[in-house]
């Protein structure tokens, strides 16, 4: 079932769980993580960032795909289609093209503007029953084109935003998209704390999910994150089965070059890191 993200994040964060948002890049990611959401009996939030709704034809194809698809695999676990750091635009695109949530990065405008452009986008989405992200502070790395500087989150700010009327917050606390430097001094626990202190029972959002420790995502759920967005993983997982397979002359065995075998183990390796993950966020049996 397609729904807005509000009430599966609102029950993590009482249950002290969280729910994964998995970014999704074409068919095959797309079916892997409803299919392993479903076979967990997990809630779970599909991610499409700016660029891979762009890739995949644009955010109408993607809302008929997803829609589709829950429809034909029988899908019965609440599922969200989530705009991943959406642009003022993008965001009035996706809530045309039929998504169930959208996220509105404003973290690099100026507060005041982040503030009013997140307050309009709070009520258009509301009135239409989407559930609504927005994000204080920055993400460090790169996804997609958005770069941020890793800026932390001041609790203040997050205080504004939150009282607009957002579904969830992401506040940078030192998290990164991609790969984390070998350098990389983890999560700030303190900015965390104090950011939840402010915002009462809004659950957090933690981006930049690959390759945190296991004791950083406990500890984060344990401060209010009810929301972990993982984007890197699976591609790292996809593409070293497919490398596997190729390496290993698969393809050129029989009818191997067939798509449908071709794509099959990076297929089964996405499948499987969304299990290690929904299993690690504690999401497993609560859809
Ligand atoms: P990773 O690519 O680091 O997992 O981050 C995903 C993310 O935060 C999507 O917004």
């Amino acid at each position: 079932m397609l729904v807005s993200a509000k009430e599966m994040l609102q029950k993590a964060r009482e249950g002290k769980y969280a729910v994964g948002q998995f970014n999704i890049n074409n068919l095959e990611w797309t079916k892997a993580v409803l299919l392993t959401a479903e076979e967990m009996k997990s809630p779970v939030i599909l991610g499409v960032s700016e660029g891979a709704g762009k890739y995949m034809t644009g955010f109408g194809t993607v809302a008929a795909m997803v829609k589709a698809m829950i429809q034909e695999l029988n899908i019965t676990v609440p599922v969200a289609l989530h705009l991943d750091h959406g642009t003022y635009d993008g965001c009035y695109k996706c809530i045309k093209a039929g998504f169930s949530s959208i996220m509105f990065d404003g973290s690099h405008y100026p507060i005041a503007e982040n503030v009013e452009k997140t307050t309009e986008l709070v009520h258009v989405a509301h009135k239409l029953g989407l559930s609504i992200e927005a994000e204080v502070g920055s993400i460090g790395g790169e996804e997609d084109g958005v770069v941020g500087m890793g800026e932390c989150a001041d609790p203040n700010e997050c205080k504004m935003i939150a009282d607009l009327g957002v579904d969830m917050l992401a506040a940078g606390i030192g998290n990164i998209h991609g790969k984390y430097p070998a350098n990389w001094p983890g999560l700030s626990f303190e900015t965390l704390a104090a950011v939840n202190e402010k915002v009462g029972d809004m659950p957090l959002v933690l981006h930049g999910g690959t390759g945190i420790p296991e004791d950083m995502i406990k500890k984060a759920i344990s401060l209010g994150v009810a929301k972990i967005n993982v984007n890197t993983e699976c591609q790292l997982s996809f593409a070293a089965a497919t490398r596997e397979y190729i390496e290993a002359g698969k393809d050129q065995q029989g009818k191997g070059y067939d798509p449908r075998k071709l794509l099959a183990p990076g297929f089964e390796a996405i499948k499987a890191t969304v299990r290690e993950k929904i299993e690690l966020f504690g999401s497993a049996n609560k859809a």
